[in-house]
């Protein structure tokens, strides 16, 4: 444990110097000295999740992946359509549960932070069950819950698990009340800084599913981009279109994500509007 703290560490120092010389264009940040990056890393707790656990969640690890570039693909057209609009705030979510949401939400999280000079807060949204940290095996601690419930500071609950330039904030204990904390001004306070305060940051939040549940579109206000995910052979016509009549006038759907997709024909005349196939992967 000490020695994967040690490794942790020693990888986090390291990744602050790389830091410090990509940020040294002075085009890309004019004050790398008081960037606010510097400040969110230093802060965040290095947390070390090992190789193999990586690997068994199918969560792109430091090296090769088998679906890497299923990932790389997804990444570069979520970050053009993000750029486009000039917007950093996006949603996963997708019409109902077990879709790869959360698995989605953070590999694409990892793709992004591994880019130079992009940083990734990953934020764990969904409020009722929160699963990153368990997806990450990461013991549970304050999140999100305990920021808007109890007033935790943000600092103390910030992971940096030294894949590329991602910070995780946890979902925390969970409540029942999601969709009024995620529809609640402080959590509208909240957005507004992660929007706002980092330069070259991608907020991404893993999300509940849209039907049955009223948190994605409580929350909507804040989001400027959502994803889809939606599951090859089990994700039904109807509750889609349902979903994206739904989401019509909220926040802008930039694209699906055909999850576990099976090797011959897709299911889903939809696909057309896919930015990114996923295949099956075996554990
Ligand atoms: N492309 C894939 N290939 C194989 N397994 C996958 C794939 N995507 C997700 N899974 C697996 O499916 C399960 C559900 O994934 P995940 O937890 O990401 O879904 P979710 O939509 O977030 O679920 P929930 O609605 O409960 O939050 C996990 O065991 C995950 O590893
Ligand atoms: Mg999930």
């Amino acid at each position: 444990m000490m020695e994967h703290l040690q490794s942790a560490m020693e990888r986090f120092k390291a990744e602050g110097k790389a830091g410090k010389t990509a940020r040294s264009s002075p085009h890309l940040d004019p004050a790398p000295a008081a960037s606010p990056s510097t400040i969110v890393y230093s802060r965040s707790r290095p947390v070390f999740i090992h190789e193999e656990v990586l690997r068994r969640h199918r969560i792109l690890t430091r090296h090769d992946s088998p679906f890497a570039d299923s990932y790389k693909i997804l990444r570069t057209q979520v970050l053009h359509r993000l750029r486009e609009h000039g917007w950093n705030m996006l949603g996963v979510t997708s019409p109902r549960e077990g879709t790869g949401k959360t698995l989605t939400a953070i590999n694409l999280a990892i793709a992004m932070a591994t880019e130079p000079n992009q940083t990734v807060l990953l934020v764990d949204a969904d409020l009722r069950a929160p699963r990153v940290h368990e997806t990450l095996e990461l013991e549970r601690r304050a999140g999100l819950t305990e920021y808007l419930l109890d007033g935790t500071p943000l600092e103390e609950m910030l992971l940096y698990p030294g894949l590329g330039r991602l910070i995780v904030l946890p979902g925390g204990r969970g409540t029942e009340q999601s969709a009024e904390l995620l529809a609640s001004p402080r959590m509208a306070v909240l957005s507004k800084e992660l929007k706002y305060r980092y330069e070259s940051r991608i907020v991404i939040f893993d999300l509940p599913p849209v039907l049955g549940r009223a948190d994605v579109l409580a929350f909507s206000p804040q989001l400027e981009a959502l994803l889809l995910v939606v599951e090859d052979t089990k994700t039904l016509e109807p509750d889609l279109q349902q979903t994206l009549q739904m989401l019509k006038g909220a926040t802008a759907v930039i694209g699906t994500v055909l999850n576990k997709a099976g090797q011959g024909q897709l299911s889903l005349p939809q696909v057309k509007r896919a930015v990114a196939v996923n295949h099956g992967w075996a554990g």
